[in-house]
């Protein structure tokens, strides 16, 4: 019986690699080494299944390379990297692994735009540092996260689980701009406003991103959007690096056109603009928006279902091209 080959790009789960091994032949990357188009493409030759994360490139020009390859897993939920047209034009399933994230990531979301209104990181450096030697009136003080106006860019499922955070557990004023206007029976419970862009920079006290990056949303954030904020407003960035242009918001918190940042990601990531270091009023963050232990097997496991459904005649759970799949069964 013909037995799949599969390429894992980086290091996953033990159990979820034995899994594997029940169905295919696995190529295992235990070093989690990262590898640019060369090496990617030398390891997947002969495979038919390629198990990554949002950081490996999958372009056009990879997929034909490999004619051999039919199914792409994503263990992230964020697919930006993959260019699904190309799949779907090759008859190549992508998949990615939405829902088991959306609340881990929320926590995170809502965590770091507390942090940031409270100006956690900061104080923390001036305890460690010595510098604590009294309690005075104005020592450290932020903004108030609970009665303020919550913002959020991006009412995908993140979006929402913030907002509730928001509305339910700190009284927050929700407003929000998304690409469609969400129906009324998700808006009324939550008391949020649709705003277009230009008021929802105005209106917000603490703005939250949670798009996904596209060209489009490419510096989504930039000079111009950062001006139109309120010189006390927070901005969090728990959605994709690049949303936000790092040069212009440095510029904007060096010169308190804005109070403060929290940041999960980066353009470039793992490189941090230089600038973005050197500031005080600037969280950052590794990345780490759906990093729990729970979360993370859940992720992996939802890209092992899609793998193993997906080259073994099932139906692959989460499918970012579905269209592909009467192809691949019929
Ligand atoms: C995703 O799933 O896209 C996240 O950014 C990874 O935590």
């Amino acid at each position: 019986m013909f037995r799949p080959n599969i390429l894992l790009a980086r290091a996953i789960f033990p159990e979820a690699v034995a899994k594997l091994r029940q169905h295919f032949d696995v190529e295992e990357n235990p070093e989690d080494a990262e590898h640019g188009f060369e090496a990617l493409s030398a390891r997947l030759k002969g495979k038919q299944g390629l198990l990554c994360t949002a950081g490996e490139p999958i372009t056009a020009a990879l997929l034909d390379a490999h004619p051999q390859l039919k199914a792409v897993c994503l263990m992230t939920v964020g697919y930006n990297n993959v260019d699904v047209p190309a799949c779907t034009a090759r008859g190549v399933l992508a998949t990615n692994a939405p829902g088991v994230l959306t609340e881990t990531t929320a926590d995170l979301g809502f965590a770091l735009m507390m942090a940031t209104a409270r100006r956690m990181s900061e104080a923390e450096r001036f305890l460690r540092s010595g510098q604590w030697t009294k309690w005075r009136y104005d020592l450290l003080t932020g903004s108030d996260v609970h009665g303020a106006t919550l913002g959020i860019l991006g009412m995908g499922r993140i979006g929402q689980a913030i907002a509730r955070r928001g509305a339910f557990g700190f009284g927050m004023k929700v407003i929000y701009h998304n690409r469609s206007r969400l129906p009324e029976s998700d808006e009324t419970p939550l008391g949020a406003r649709y705003v277009d862009k230009a008021t929802l920079l105005r209106e917000s006290d603490h703005l939250v991103l949670v798009l996904p990056y596209s060209a489009s949303s490419r510096h989504a954030i930039g000079a111009a959007e950062l001006a139109q904020m309120k010189p006390t407003a927070t901005l969090t960035n728990v959605a994709r690096g690049g949303i936000v242009d790092d040069a212009a918001l440095a510029v904007a918190l060096r010169e308190r056109r804005i109070a403060a940042a929290g940041l999960d990601v980066f353009e470039g990531e793992p490189a941090v603009h230089p600038a973005l270091l050197e500031l005080p009023n600037v969280v950052l963050l590794p990345h780490i928006g759906s990093a729990t232990e729970a979360t993370r097997r859940a992720m992996v496991g939802c890209a092992v279902d899609n793998l193993v459904a997906a080259l073994t005649g099932g139906v692959p759970p989460t499918p970012v091209n579905p269209e592909v799949l009467p192809l691949r069964l019929g």
